[in-house]
């Protein structure tokens, strides 16, 4: 097969077989694909689009791609979630062990975070001692103990993706609705659970930037999941402004627990409590999102969803004295305030802008082999439509290192927007989408 042919055939808006886009896959991880061909075909991909029928191939010969887990041998149904990405959104901490504690297992792969998406290994690793380099045997183990494990994602799961995204990053072909979809569906089945949540992300912090867009990639967020017999569902949410108030590792460790001893009722804590509500839905351990939500909250009232995360610690070999003492927690030496200088309603955040001051603190990596300042980040203290006195203040800053310091206050200086009049209201949820 002639990979020229291909390139041309999606170039002249023709849909590929599947032999066609598996030779792509192919080629793409024995190398035998050069990245300029491979760059040339995601282009067309990305600018002619993929049909139901190719973003299935296109999923399938990436999962095939690398190694697949499956839970078959320890009998129990595991459940995932996944977010698109974004800015203080620390679910993962709170959802996982609140559904855990309500007899779901829970089986989490994450990743490292890459620019502004903080990943959920990093926030972990601010936890002492706690380790997320296990290998699958263990996590199985894991889950039969206590029905949890949060681990870091295998380098073997689905590699292809890796490669295509590592080239997307640097060709301006990210933001596609078939590509995005390919590439977290095959890495997401190749992890093994049985349900998967979505949190589709939809602002000017997210790739998707209205909800029809948002809409869209869920349907063919669950259209694939449907097609590897996975059931799954979409939460649509808002990232016009950080979803919670504290960005950063040991700033979000600390806001999951907060919000685990049921001290907030923020947007973070709703969110939360809705695709909590969705997995267990998905596992038919809620017969509807009402029953799951009450459910949720419950076990967050009666501190067994706490008790999990200490359950969880201790099983990872992780300090749960962090639990009632926050100084165990990694800390930057400096700080500053940023206080406003006018009064008015608080009525744009620039999202983007937010989660780059944030790794510019150190919070997060620019590069790949940079090393996180697990103290560093920012925490938030008016959201939209709050009325701001001048004097206010606006973000705390956290940073080990002066220059960084400054660099990310001049970023939030620009990052927000007051005005006259109350804005409308920045809707949480925006959809819901069951299978
Ligand atoms: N997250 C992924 O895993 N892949 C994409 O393409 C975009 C977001």
């Amino acid at each position: 097969m002639n990979t020229i042919d291909i390139i041309i055939k999606k170039r002249d808006k023709l849909p590929l077989n599947e032999n066609e886009i598996k030779h792509i896959i192919t080629g793409a991880v024995n190398g035998s694909i050069p990245d300029y061909q491979l760059s040339s075909f995601l282009m067309a991909a990305f600018i002619n689009g993929l049909n139901e029928e190719e973003t299935f191939f296109l999923t399938k010969s990436m999962l095939y791609s690398g190694e697949i887990i499956d839970f078959k041998d320890i009998e129990k149904t595991t459940v995932d979630k996944h977010s698109t990405g974004g800015v203080a959104d620390t679910t993962t901490l709170i959802l996982s062990p609140a559904v855990s504690s309500l007899g779901a297992s829970v089986m989490k792969m994450s990743g490292r975070g890459l620019g502004f998406s903080g990943g959920t290994a990093d926030k972990l690793s601010a936890i002492p001692g706690f380790d997320t380099e296990i290998d699958v045997d263990k996590a199985k183990e894991y889950i039969k103990n206590i029905d949890i494990a949060l681990v870091s994602q295998s380098s073997n799961l689905a590699p292809a993706d890796k490669i295509l995204y590592a080239l997307r990053d640097v060709t301006g072909t990210v933001e596609s609705i078939p590509l995005i979809a390919s590439s977290i569906v095959s890495k997401k089945i190749a992890t093994g659970a049985d349900a998967i949540v979505f949190d589709v992300k939809c602002g000017n912090g997210a790739f998707m930037k209205d909800v029809e867009s948002a809409r869209e990639l869920s349907k063919m967020l669950i259209s694939l999941c449907t097609k590897f017999g996975k059931k799954s569902a979409s939460v649509i949410s808002s990232m016009n402004q950080p979803l919670g108030n504290f960005i950063g590792n040991s700033l979000e460790v600390i806001e999951a627990i907060e919000t685990l001893k049921g001290k907030t009722e923020n947007d973070l804590y709703h969110l939360s409590s809705m695709l909590g509500a969705a997995m267990l839905y998905c596992i038919e351990k809620a017969s509807s999102l009402e029953e799951g939500k009450k459910q949720f909250d419950e076990v967050i009232s009666n501190g067994k969803a706490l008790e999990k995360l200490s359950a969880l610690i201790k099983n990872q070999n992780g300090n749960a004295e962090i639990i009632n003492d926050y100084s165990l927690l990694p800390s930057s030496k400096y700080s500053t305030v940023f206080y406003s200088t006018e009064s008015g309603y608080l009525s744009h955040y620039d999202t983007d802008k937010i989660g780059m001051a944030s790794v510019e603190t150190g919070a997060g990596r620019k590069e790949k082999s940079d090393i996180i300042d697990l103290g560093a980040g920012i925490i938030i203290h008016k959201r939209i439509g709050d009325y701001v006195e001048k004097g206010d203040k606006l973000f705390d800053v956290y940073s080990s290192d002066k220059n960084k310091l400054e660099n990310a206050v001049s970023i939030l200086s620009a990052s927000f927007k007051l005005s006259d009049t109350k804005p409308p209201e920045d809707k949480l949820i925006l959809d819901i989408i069951l299978p």
